[in-house]
This record gives C-alpha cells, structure tokens and sequence, in this order.
C-alpha cells in the first residue's frame, strides 16, 4: 500500500506550505516538492484543497447503556459516520453503571469495537465506583494502553462518584501520571430540580435547562478543581457550555490547577431555544449539560479563538426521537440525552468557525485535532503531518457546497439536529494509515481496518 498526495495546501496547527506527501505504508515518508510517483502507488491530487491531519473526536459514545435504552450507533456505523466527516481517530467512553464490574465491562467494551471499525480508536475507562479492588482492577485497564479515567459528578445513582471516590481516582490517577475528563454537573442539584419541577406539573422539555442551570455546572468546575487543586490531578472538563463553568476553570487556572477544557459542537451552534421547540421537537436538542442562552455562545467561541478552550468535541450520543427520545414524551428527565454530530462536527466547525472568522484554519486543525492528540498521548503519530506521523489524512473541499441531512447520513439515527443546515467544505478523500477509506462523501474503504490506539500515561 503505498500513496502519494500530490499539489497538497498543507496545513496543521501552526504551518502551511504546498508540498508533495508520500505514504510508502501507513506512515508519512516523504514531504516535498515534486515527487515521483511510483508505479502502483495510489495518487491523489489535491489541486485547490487543503490537507489536514485526520481529525480527532476525544468525547464518543457508541456503545452506551443509558436512562433506559442504548445508544443507536454500532461501529460500523458510527465509525464510517466518522471518516465520512473526516474524523480519523475517536476516543470512547466506556461507562459502566457503579454495579458494573469495571474489567468485565472494559472487555464488553473493546469487544463491540474489535474488528468491527474502519477508524482508529481509543478509551476513557470510566470510574463509576471505588473500593480497594479498584487500584488493581485499573492497573489492568491501564497496562493495556487505556491511560485516561473518565468520572462524572452528575447521573446520580448511576454512574456518579462521591466525594471519597473522587478524591481517591484523582489521588490514584496523578501517582500513576493519567488525565481524569469529567462531566461537571453536581448530581443532587440536578436531582432536587428535577423533582421540584415535575411536582410543578413542569414536564415538557423546555425545562431541561431550568432543571440544570449555569450555577450548577460552575459548581462541578468548581468541586472537580478543588480536589485536582488538593492532590495535584491533571483533569479535562467535558463538555463545557457556559461562562460561568469557563470562569470556574479561568479562576482554576490561575490557582495553578492542572485543567483542560473542552466543548462540544452542539454547544456552540444551537441556544436553548432549540430545546423549547414546541410538539416535542426539542427532545432532539437535550443533552447534558444543556443547551444555554445565547449570550455563552459568543464566549465560547471567544475562549475557542484564545485557545482556552483546548478541543471541540462531539459527545455523540445516538437515540433516535421515535421510540427512545419519545420515552420522556410526559416528562423531560426521561428523554434519552444527547445529540448526534460525529459525522458533521468538522465540516460545522469549518464552516461556522473559519468561513466565519471566528477562529483561523490552524486553530480549527489545532481544536478538532492537535490538541486531543497532545492531551491524550496520541502526538505526534496523531494529530499532525510530519514524517513518522500516521498517514492519516484529511484532502478537504472548500468549494464543495451542500446541506446536513438526516436522509443522507451515515449515523444510525433517525434524525439530524442540523437538518438542512448549510455547509461550505467538506473531505474530498480521507486516509486511515495511507488508505483510502472516504471518497467524496462516500465510504470506499476497508471496514475492519481500525485499531485501537494504545497509549501511554503522559501526564506525570
Ligand atoms: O447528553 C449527554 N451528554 N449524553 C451523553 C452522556 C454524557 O453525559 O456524556
Ligand atoms: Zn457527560
Ligand atoms: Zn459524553
């Protein structure tokens, strides 16, 4: 297998020049200049487009049991999903439920994964419980190249941690030098709302947000940075939808607390009147943390451009609005959350972020891709185009015109939120390891081809 990439506008987080790239595996040997194509080898010419590293999407949920159901994606599905939209490695979660046993669920995790993606793939190990089993339970996970935890402070009686627990991962993640990501929303805030909205007769999704407002999500940064603050943990907040959890982090930064910060796509497109859409409309726009007033949008996008908010993420999380949304038809707190974008997030994110000068082209490869690769052990064979890299490519299309929709996607899910949403570029072909795997928006390659990204602890 070897591929050459000919007249390439190469730009990664902080270069861009015109060059040749040449693939003789699934590496990247050669950059330069005219170079020869030798026979059989595959050539693609990128006369007019840019070439990206393979985008990153650190926050994934494909295999997900979760309020009553399972997410809709499978691997095939969502992993072509994926490199249609030019994401070339994802990072899952793996969720058990705190009665779960954490190495049994890790290996049901890989097993839904194992020869079944066509892209590459990693895990955030998810720490739902923690007793003395739990130190051996993790040194097993993390020997086999899982080196980041996952906790979340919200899901209260599921997958939420106390107070002990969360001290204890923490402690136990910065001995062993791992990142914690973490949903930061307090769990009982958001179960004492939710029951007094309900009580009110307030059952519609419009009240979603009111049942988890900005102050309770601040209250997550804030707890998670405290205890990151008292044993030193390196930790990466997920999600992230308003100023007053980014002022939370801001605040925490200047403690020194070691803290990264995510947000997600849907966050920075959609305000929260898109989860008040009346006939039960707005069920396809609940997610957790919700969907905020306008006003955070614009300082997302401000902490996007400086780079204080390090990745944009997808949290892609599949259910489909007949049957598994419609469960919380007669009651907000039962509507499945989440919104589906693992196939759109780059092609948004170019269009909405650089054709609108919000953030430049290096910012956008830096957010959707370098930086995930930095954070989680995955630079430089990911995340960049150097030589040695991955030959993971993205050849991108900023003449291509079209519009999001659910009847051409390739997500297992019977909707889109960005239904006929308009887009101004997207990959024309993109390369798993110097393979083809996507040709002009459509899957051409090799089904089984993903592996699962081993990775080391980097943050001693
Ligand atoms: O609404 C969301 N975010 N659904 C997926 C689970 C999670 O919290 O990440
Ligand atoms: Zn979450
Ligand atoms: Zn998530």
């Amino acid at each position: 297998m070897s591929l050459l990439v000919k007249n390439a506008e190469i730009v990664t987080a902080d270069q861009r020049y015109k060059a040749d790239i040449w693939c003789a595996g699934e590496t990247i040997t050669a950059i330069g200049p005219n170079l020869p194509a030798p026979a059989g080898a595959e050539v693609i010419d990128a006369t007019g487009k840019y070439v990206f590293p393979g985008f990153i999407d650190p926050h994934v949920h494909i295999y997900l049991p979760f309020m009553g159901t399972f997410a809709k994606d499978t691997y095939p599905t969502a992993s072509r999903a994926a490199l249609v939209g030019g994401t070339t490695s994802l990072i899952e979660m793996v969720c058990p439920a705190r009665s779960d046993d954490p190495v049994e669920s890790y290996e049901l995790w890989k097993s839904k994964a194992a020869g079944q993606s066509a892209c590459d793939y990693a895990f955030h190990f998810g720490v739902s419980r923690f007793n003395e089993k739990t130190p051996d339970e993790l040194k097993k996970i993390v020997a086999d190249g899982t080196a980041s935890f996952k906790v979340f402070l919200a899901y209260k009686g599921t997958f939420n941690l106390d107070d002990t627990e969360l001290y204890r991962t923490l402690e136990l993640a910065k001995r062993w030098g791992i990142i914690v990501t973490a949903h930061c929303e307090n769990a009982e805030m958001v179960s004492q709302l939710q029951q007094k909205l309900i009580a009110e007769g307030k059952t519609g999704t419009e009240w979603h947000e009111p049942s988890r407002p900005p102050v309770v999500e601040a209250e997550g940064v804030h707890h998670l940075a405290t205890f990151a603050g008292l044993t030193g943990a390196h930790v990466y907040v997920v999600h992230t939808s308003c100023c007053d959890a980014l002022r939370e982090a801001q605040a925490a930064h200047n403690r020194g607390v070691r803290m990264w910060i995510e947000s997600v796509i849907p966050h920075f497109l959609f305000d929260r009147s898109y989860a008040e859409k009346p006939n039960f409309e707005g069920a396809k726009y609940v997610m957790s943390p919700p969907l905020r007033e306008k006003r955070h949008q614009e300082q997302l996008w401000n902490a996007l451009q400086t780079g204080f908010i390090s990745t944009v993420a997808t949290d892609h999380a599949p259910f489909d609005f007949k049957g598994q949304k419609e469960m919380g038809r007669n009651d907000f707190t039962k509507i499945p959350n989440g919104i589906p974008s693992i196939e759109d997030r780059v092609n948004l994110l170019y269009t909405y972020g650089v054709c609108k000068g919000r953030i430049d082209l290096h910012r956008f490869v830096d957010a959707a891709s370098t930086q995930a690769a930095r954070i989680f052990g995955l630079f430089p064979r990911k995340g960049t185009i150097q030589l040695g890299s991955d030959a993971d490519l993205v050849v991108y299309d900023p003449a291509y015109r079209g519009n999001i929709s659910a009847k051409t996607q390739q997500m297992n899910v019977d909707y889109s939120a960005f239904e006929g949403w308009p887009l101004a570029g997207r990959p024309s072909a993109v390369t798993v390891r110097g393979k083809i795997q996507v040709r002009d928006g459509k899957f051409v390659g090799d089904q089984k081809l993903g592996q699962m990204l081993k990775r080391e602890p980097t943050h001693g």
